[in-house]
C-alpha cells in the first residue's frame, strides 16, 4: 500500500457520497446524534461500523487493544460518560472477536513491558473464571471461550460504572455484548442479560 493512495481514494470516496446527495458532508457537519456506543477492539480486521452495515454519523466508536473497559482507563471511562451523559445513546455495544492478539497473548506467560499492565485486565477475566476454562481441554475453544467471557465481563465493567447505572434508570439503555468472527464475517450475539447484571453488581456497585 502506497501511502499517498489514501488521498486519492479520500478524493474518489468524498466524490461518491456527494453524488448520491450533495449535502452529504455539509449535513454531517451539523452534528452527530448516535444510537450506539460501539467498544471494540483495534485490530484492522475488525471494521467497526462496516460490519455492521452502518456509516459516518451512527456510531460512537472507542477502540483498544481486545476492547477493554478498564475502571482506570480515562480514555475508556471519557467515551462511555460523553456517549451517556451528552450524546444520549441508547445502546453500548462491547465487540471482541475471534484470532484476538491481545487475548492470545494474556494467555501466553511472556513479559510484554508495557502491555503487561494492559494484559493483566484479560488475565483478571481468566482468573474469574479460572474453573470453566481449565476444564475445557482444546485449547483453541478456551482461547474462543475466552475471548466470549472477556466481552461478558467488559460489559460488566460498563455496567459498573456511575453514568450507565444513572443512564439506566433514566432511559433503560442497554449493553449488549458481541463478537465478530474474523473467519466467517458473522456478527454472533452473546446475549448477555444485562438487566439480570446489573441486579447483580448493584449488591456491591450501586452508586446512587
Ligand atoms: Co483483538
Amino acid at each position: 500500500m502506497e501511502i499517498n493512495n489514501i488521498f486519492n481514494n479520500n478524493y474518489l470516496w468524498a466524490n461518491e457520497k456527494l453524488t448520491v446527495d450533495s449535502s452529504y458532508f455539509s449535513n454531517l457537519s451539523k452534528g452527530q446524534s448516535p444510537e450506539i456506543l460501539y467498544i471494540g477492539c483495534s485490530d484492522s480486521r475488525v471494521a467497526a461500523e462496516e460490519l455492521m452495515g452502518l456509516g459516518p454519523g451512527e456510531v460512537f466508536v472507542h477502540r483498544n487493544i481486545a476492547n477493554m473497559v478498564p475502571n482506570t482507563d480515562l480514555s475508556a471511562l471519557s467515551v462511555i460518560d460523553y456517549a451517556l451523559t451528552h450524546l444520549k445513546v441508547n445502546h453500548i455495544v462491547v465487540c471482541g472477536h475471534y484470532y484476538c492478539g491481545g487475548v492470545k497473548a494474556a494467555m501466553q506467560p511472556n513479559d510484554l513491558g508495557i502491555l503487561n499492565p494492559w494484559l493483566r485486565n484479560i488475565r483478571d477475566v481468566y482468573r474469574t473464571h479460572q474453573e470453566e476454562l481449565d476444564a475445557i481441554e482444546d485449547e483453541d475453544e478456551k482461547y474462543n471461550r475466552l475471548i466470549e467471557l472477556n466481552v461478558q465481563e467488559q460489559c460488566i465493567n460498563v455496567i459498573k460504572t456511575p453514568q450507565y447505572q444513572k443512564a439506566f434508570s433514566d432511559r433503560k439503555v442497554a449493553v449488549h455484548g458481541w463478537v465478530f468472527d474474523i473467519n466467517s464475517g458473522k456478527l454472533i450475539n452473546l446475549k448477555i442479560n444485562f438487566k439480570e447484571k446489573l441486579k447483580d453488581i448493584q449488591e456491591i456497585y450501586k452508586i446512587s
